[in-house]
């Protein structure tokens, strides 16, 4: 089951974002566990039977858009999209599903081609053009540069940067980052 409305495969540049299914998340285990791709995620090192049912399970919760990036019949990353509600007073429900976070993820092989950019922004057509919702939010490592630069390729905006609010297994707290993008501001940068 996917979510009502929201239609697969699509899209993202060169890349297909597709369902995911049991086999192109085996593949995505290839290298899903690798140390250059664990080093900065907070759910480091997967248990993979874990990995695929959970993602497996996502695909029927229609508040969460979830996708493999295939590319040539290769499977080269993932994308999300989860939407939940933002911050509002409760008379009136405006807030009510108004916001998603984004994720993405590239293999290693793969890197530094403008894919993670590509996966992203589809899934802000997805967030804004489809959904209609209000705000996208996402948050990394600050030290993860590759990963806030996708974000500011795209015009989100650093909204907060938080000192050694992030705890690092080798490296203790260090400093996280949050960006975010509204509506209208993705009306203007796409
Ligand atoms: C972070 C990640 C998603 C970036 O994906 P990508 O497809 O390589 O990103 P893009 O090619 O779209 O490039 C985005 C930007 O990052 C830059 N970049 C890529 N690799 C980089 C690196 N190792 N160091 C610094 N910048 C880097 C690119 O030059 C580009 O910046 P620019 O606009 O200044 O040219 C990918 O490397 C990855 O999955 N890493 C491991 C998991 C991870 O950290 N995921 C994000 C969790 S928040």
């Amino acid at each position: 089951m996917t979510s009502p409305g929201v239609a697969w495969p699509r899209r993202a540049g060169v890349l297909e974002l597709r369902t995911p299914t049991r086999e192109l998340l085996e593949e995505v285990l290839v290298w899903r566990n690798r140390p250059e791709v664990v080093r900065w995620l907070l759910r480091t090192t997967v248990d993979p039977e874990t990995f695929i049912r959970v993602w497996l399970e996502d695909v029927g919760e229609p508040d969460h858009h979830t996708a493999v990036a295939v590319l040539d019949g290769t499977v080269v990353g993932t994308g999300s999209l989860r939407v939940h509600d933002g911050i509002g007073q409760f008379d009136g429900d405006a807030w009510r599903r108004s916001e998603a976070e984004l994720g993405y993820l590239i293999a290693p092989a793969y890197a530094g081609k403008g894919y993670a950019t590509a996966i992203a922004r589809t899934l802000l057509e997805l967030a804004f053009d489809e959904l209609g919702l209000h705000r996208v939010t996402a948050g990394c490592f600050a030290d993860n540069v590759a990963s806030w630069r996708v974000m500011e390729r795209l015009g989100m905006r650093r909204e907060q940067h938080g000192v050694r609010d992030s705890w690092h297994a080798e490296l203790g707290w260090v400093d996280g980052v949050t960006y975010a993008i509204l509506a209208e501001e993705w009306a203007t940068a796409k």
